[in-house]
This record gives structure tokens, sequence and C-alpha cells, in this order.
């Protein structure tokens, strides 16, 4: 078979596939195709892939060659008015939010994979891309906040006298929550945490933080391990714990997100307005409406003294190894569908394959995302 990966545009550094990526599809027997200076942004050159045993093309040679097409971002509609009928797209298509697209994917007779849809089964944790780019953002944030402070994140006894320690405050402890608490400590800041799970309570301990409970939250075990909406009375509960908290902290982590919706508003306005001057909001749920309600998406402004980075796109920041985990993700998913022999074998039987696709043979075939679109 023939897998092509595709360059991404704007900002994206980013690439689907690493060299090193492309060297384990070969020896799987597969033909790789790249569109020219697709990983030039993350370091890795035309000639670092050829020597991984792929092939440079155009974009329209990569698109019209391949059966299996990749990219980190939704294809651009130049992208998708020259790709066949039933070729097979894998991206971060973040299906919820972009409903056109899932409708002429599946008009294009286009069979598309949803990566951040994979489901969060032990079986499928090697690919799952979320979590991957999870831990990117939990960390910059972190060392974003960190530069961004006027004072040190660690205690310092120095000869000047006493140097306390950054208070931070993260607000959600999933992936990108329980990075950021592990990178803090590591700075040396003093931790606190909320979440609605009281699952993560062990966890946020285990890293050094403080977990913080707000009695009465909605925990569903059947929501997968995810949270879920609250109550009206739970959020003005939390709303006047987070604002406590809140104004005695330097540095205000914010990830929480519940699946296909907006994100908790979990940071008033008066809030950041009474929190010290100089301090710093890092907002990672920006992209899905920011859990503070001053945010705003992809910038950073100041409110009160205080400086809100409404950004959730740091691995754009970081591509190396943002680029080797999203592959190596990406890699453990394919294995899933390529045949000893190097075959393409689009297996349905398998739960993680069905789940993660989109649209096949002209519908939608995702249950949740069939229940928000119509075609
Ligand atoms: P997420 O990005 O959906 O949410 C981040 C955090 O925000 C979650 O911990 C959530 O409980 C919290 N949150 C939501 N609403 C909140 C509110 N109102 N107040 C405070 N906190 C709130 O979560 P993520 O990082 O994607 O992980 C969710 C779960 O999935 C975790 O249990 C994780 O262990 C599990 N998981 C399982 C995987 C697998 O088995 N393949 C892979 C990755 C994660």
């Amino acid at each position: 078979m023939v897998i092509g990966i595709l360059k991404e545009g704007g900002p994206e550094n980013r690439v689907a596939l690493l060299p090193e990526s492309v060297a384990t599809l070969t020896k799987m027997m597969v033909t790789v195709v790249v569109e020219k200076d697709a990983g030039l942004k993350a370091f890795a050159s035309d000639q670092d892939y050829e020597n991984a045993g792929a092939k440079i093309a155009s974009k329209d040679e990569v698109i019209r060659q391949s059966e299996l097409l990749i990219k980190v971002n939704p294809p651009t509609d130049a992208e998708l008015a020259s790709m066949n009928e039933k070729t097979v797209f894998l991206a971060v298509l973040n299906p919820f939010f972009n409903k056109e697209l899932i409708r002429q994917l599946a008009a294009q007779n286009i069979t598309g994979f949803s990566l951040d849809i994979i489901p969060r089964t032990s079986r499928a944790q090697s690919m799952d891309i979320l979590s991957s780019m999870a831990t990117v953002s939990g960390y910059k944030a972190v060392l974003t906040a960190a530069n961004s402070l006027p004072k040190f994140f660690p205690m310092f006894m120095t000869a000047a006298g006493t140097i306390t320690p950054a208070k931070v405050l993260i607000l959600g402890a999933g992936v990108a929550g329980l990075q950021a608490i592990a990178t803090s400590r590591k700075l040396g800041a003093v931790v606190e945490v909320f979440d609605v799970r009281a699952a993560v309570k062990e966890e946020v301990t285990g890293l050094g933080g403080k977990f913080i409970e707000v009695e009465g939250a909605v925990d569903d075990k059947s929501a997968g391990g995810y949270a879920v909406e609250q109550s009206d009375e739970f959020k003005k509960k939390q709303a006047a714990m987070v604002h406590d908290h809140a104004v005695k902290s330097d540095v205000v982590i914010c990830t929480a997100q519940i699946p296909g919706k907006k994100a908790p508003l979990l940071l008033k306005k008066e809030t950041v307005e009474a929190m010290k001057p100089g301090s710093v909001i890092i907002d990672l749920a920006a992209s899905t409406g920011g859990n503070c309600e001053v945010t705003r998406d992809n910038e950073t402004i100041v409110v009160h003294g205080v400086k809100v980075f409404g950004n959730s796109s740091f691995p754009v920041d970081m591509p190396t190894d943002a680029s080797k985990m999203f592959g190596k993700n990406v890699i453990n998913f394919l294995k899933l569908m390529i045949s000893a022999k190097g075959e393409f074998n689009l297996n349905f039987a398998d739960d993680i394959v069905k789940g993660t696709c989109v649209t096949h043979n002209k519908e939608i075939v995702n249950e949740r995302i069939k229940a928000m679109i119509t075609i």
C-alpha cells in the first residue's frame, strides 16, 4: 500500500510522521510518499525522509498516489477538492466542532479517521494522541507561566533573604493537568488542584499537589473516565472556592474540559480582577471557550495587571517531540490496519478502528457524531 504524508499549513510546525516513524512503515513493506518540505518546521529534511525509505513528491502527486493520507490538522479545501474517492484520510478532525468538514468527507466518499476520538481503552493507550499533546501542553504551559512571572518558582534562601515559592493553582487534573502539576513541582512551586473526578485525588497527591475537594460533584462512571456537566449549585460553590484559592495564587493553569462540549467556566472576571497584579493565567481550554471568563482564544491579554494566555496550541511550539509522539501514536494505530505483507486492511471488526472512523461509504458512521450532523 501507499501512504502519503501531507505538509501542514499556517502556523503549524508539526508533521504527522517524522523520518523515524516513516522507517517503521517502510520496514512493514509500506511505500511512503512525503510532500516536499513537510518536515522542515520540525527539523526533518527531505533527505532525512529519503534516508528513511520515503519518496518526496509535490502535494498533488502525494494525494494522487496515496490510498491513505495522514496529516496533523484537517484537510484544506484545496486538498479535499483534489482527493480521490475512497481515499482514507487520517488527522485530528475535531468532528464535534467541524461538522461541515465531516459532511463533506462523507459526500466525497472519503473514509475519514479522526485521531482525537480514539476510544480511551487500555489497548488504545499507545495510540492516544490527545494524551500525547496534553502532555506537551501541560509542560509548556508551566514553562510559559514561569517565564512570564515576575518572581521565582522555587523557594530560595539567599544572603539577600528568603524567597517564598510560587503558588500554582491547576484547574482540571486530566493528562495536561497532571503534567502541569509534575512540571510545577519540579520547578519548586507549591501546587493546588481542583477536579470534579474524585478518582484523580490519589494521582494529584502522589505528584505532590494538594487536592481541593468541592462537595457534591457529579462523577459519572459511565462517561468513560471523563468529566460530565455539573449542577448549577455545584458550579456556584466551586466558583467561590476557586476564587478564594486563585486570589492567593501567582499562576493559574486551566485545563478543564468536557469532551464535545464548551469548556466549563471556572474562573470569573471578578476573580481575575481580584488576583495579584503580575500573576499569570494560562488557559489551555481557550479553543473551546476557555475556563476563564476573560480568555481570548489565541491572544495574550493583560487584565488588571494579570497576564492571560489564551493558548490551546502549545504542541505547535515543541514540534520535534510533539511530532515524535504524534507519529508513534499513528504508527501504533496503523498497525491495526496493515497486514504482514504491507497490505491495507480496513478491519472494522476491531473496536479501535471502528470507534475512530467518522465517515465510510458516503455515510457518517460514528453514532455520536451522526446524532449531531445530518447529511
Ligand atoms: P480532559 O481533557 O477531557 O479534561 C481535563 C480534566 O478536567 C479532567 O480531569 C476533568 O475531570 C476535568 N474537569 C472537567 N470539568 C471540570 C470542572 N468543572 N471542574 C474541575 N475539573 C473539571 O481529560 P483528559 O486529560 O483527556 O483525561 C480524562 C480521563 O481519561 C482521565 O481519567 C484519563 O486517565 C483518561 N484517559 C484514558 C486513556 C486511555 O485509557 N487510553 C488515555 C488518556 C486519558
